[in-house]
């Protein structure tokens, strides 16, 4: 018979053994934070959830509101006086006839091992079914240990643990699914253990044994159950996290230069025969299409390259779009924002902030183009910049389509330049530009002819080429220039 479940899941603890001042359980792994791992998790079970929070609750309740879409009830611990403190924190919310009691800082488990511990659970008597692992790694701490003596089964927390990890390595991992009628009746029985004077949730464990109550033991590998008390755990759950999305992708035909330094987020859609170089960053809510290269070193945020595009390295693309066929990098800067049309080249050296650039446009070489809408089949020399802020807002510019911006052109926003306009080489342009026309806005040169020599040392040898008078000695003729 199928029996009923609720989960609660503990997320009230101070993270002490974190050090960082803040709760562990809004850290992130791969780009989603601790918490919200067991929580889509249960949603994808369609398990209703209790969530106990305490320490730092409103920034626990912040994650989930904007990153989970699922009801989730909160009961507040107060006081943080341990593991089964926290769950008789959540009594007044238990309905279901069995209740799952989940750690918060368990981002590895997985929901096949939750089904598998729920459906061992229906089809025994268990009081309480619980998760083990093994582990007879000396150097992994902090886990309880499972130990049967004298008949009883008992959980024996790390600091109390005097045992051999070669002999006792059954840890439990931190979920258990507990009869409710067991837990009303028992949850009260618990009493505080020292030094910390906290009630531990695994002392029901052994209050069932010692009653002859039948217990089911679930076991899991222990990478699935790994928890995180430390920051270097942090890190090493991320390690095999990481390497889960990243041999996700290579089965998915991508591929990776050194895979090993490759950082991707977990929400992130990559196409197949694209090929990601050493270093590169793929963050949350990121798509890349097929056929694509993100080369080394480049970090890709909250935007979208389209297929058969190329990120060369070091290239920075947030919160934007890069269409098909289009080219960005090396070091190019495309943000706020920005949509880089199909077929169209940003060069090196070029930031894109809150502009569109058209199909077959290009900037190729060293340019900062803000508020711009660049139209079709465009050319923007090198250096071009165009000048967005007034001195007290920013200010639009537009380009029309086939225009052609020569090198080192200041555009003055706010500007129109025209249609198959072209604006010469080292312009100011201040003014609107009309179609067709050529803008030319900088001084005129003037050749001052055999004036040279005057400007050199050696007077007598006027062809020596490197003989230039010292700034010092100089500086009033020059100013005459
Ligand atoms: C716990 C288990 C240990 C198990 C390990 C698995 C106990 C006593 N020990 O130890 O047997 O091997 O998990 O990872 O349960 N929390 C609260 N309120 C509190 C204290 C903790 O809500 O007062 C929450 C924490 O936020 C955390 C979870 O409970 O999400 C587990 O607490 P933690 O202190 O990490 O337990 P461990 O020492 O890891
Ligand atoms: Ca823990």
């Amino acid at each position: 018979m199928q029996h009923s479940v609720q989960a609660v899941v503990l997320a009230a603890g101070k993270s002490t053994r974190f050090r960082t001042g803040t709760s562990k359980l809004v850290k992130h792994i791969c780009g989603q934070e601790l918490i919200v791992y067991p929580v889509k998790m249960l949603k994808k079970l369609g398990i209703p959830i209790t969530l106990v929070v305490g320490y730092q609750a409103g920034d626990i309740k912040k994650v989930l509101q904007e990153r989970v879409d699922y009801p989730i009830n909160y009961a507040e611990q107060k006081e943080q006086r341990g593991t089964g403190h926290a769950l008789l924190a959540s009594q007044s919310f238990w309905q279901a006839d069995n209740i799952l009691v989940i750690n918060g800082d368990m981002p590895l488990m997985t929901h096949d091992v939750i089904q598998d511990l729920i459906n061992k659970h229906n089809s025994s008597n268990a009081a309480i079914s619980f998760v083990t692992a093994h582990c007879n790694d000396p150097s992994v701490v902090g886990f309880g240990r499972v130990i049967e003596k004298d008949g009883i089964t008992s959980i024996v927390e790390a600091i109390d643990f005097e045992g051999s990890f070669e002999e006792d390595c059954c840890i439990n991992a931190g979920a258990y699914l507990i009869k409710k009628s067991f837990l009303e009746g028992h949850i009260k029985k618990l009493e505080a253990n020292k030094p910390k004077n906290e009630f531990y949730i695994t002392d029901l464990v052994k209050l069932a044994s010692e009653e002859k109550l039948p217990l089911v033991m679930h076991s899991a590998p222990f990478d699935k159950v790994r928890g995180v008390n430390t920051l270097r755990e942090l890190w090493a759950a991320e390690q095999i996290k990481r390497a889960e999305i990243i041999t996700h992708w290579m089965y998915n035909g991508v591929s990776f230069s050194v895979a090993q330094n490759v950082h991707i987020h977990l929400d992130v859609e990559i196409g197949p025969g694209t090929y990601i170089g050493s270093g590169v960053q793929i963050l949350r809510g990121s798509k890349i299409g097929s056929h694509c290269m993100v080369a080394a070193f480049s970090k890709i945020k909250c935007s979208t390259i389209g297929d058969n595009s190329v990120i060369h390295p070091h290239t920075l693309v947030h919160d934007s779009i890069v269409e098909d066929n289009a080219a960005v990098g090396p070091f190019a800067h495309v943000h706020e924002n920005s949509t880089v049309k199909s077929g169209a080249k940003i060069g090196n050296f070029v930031e894109v902030r809150n502009s569109v650039i058209g199909k077959f446009s290009k900037a190729p070489h060293m340019s900062y183009l803000g508020q711009t809408q660049v139209g079709e089949n465009v050319s923007i020399g090198a250096g071009t910049v165009t000048c967005d802020h007034d001195g007290t807002k920013l200010q639009k510019t537009h380009i029309q389509d086939c225009a052609y911006i020569g090198a080192n052109n200041a555009l003055v926003a706010p500007l129109t330049i025209g249609k198959a306009s072209f604006t010469a080489a080292g312009s100011t342009i201040t003014k609107n530009v009309p179609s067709q026309a050529l803008a030319i806005a900088r001084e005129r040169q003037t050749n001052k002819l055999n004036y040279a020599p005057t400007l050199r040392a050696d007077k007598q040898n006027p062809n020596k080429d490197s003989a230039f008078i010292p700034a010092k000695k100089t500086a009033p003729e020059r100013h005459n220039l």
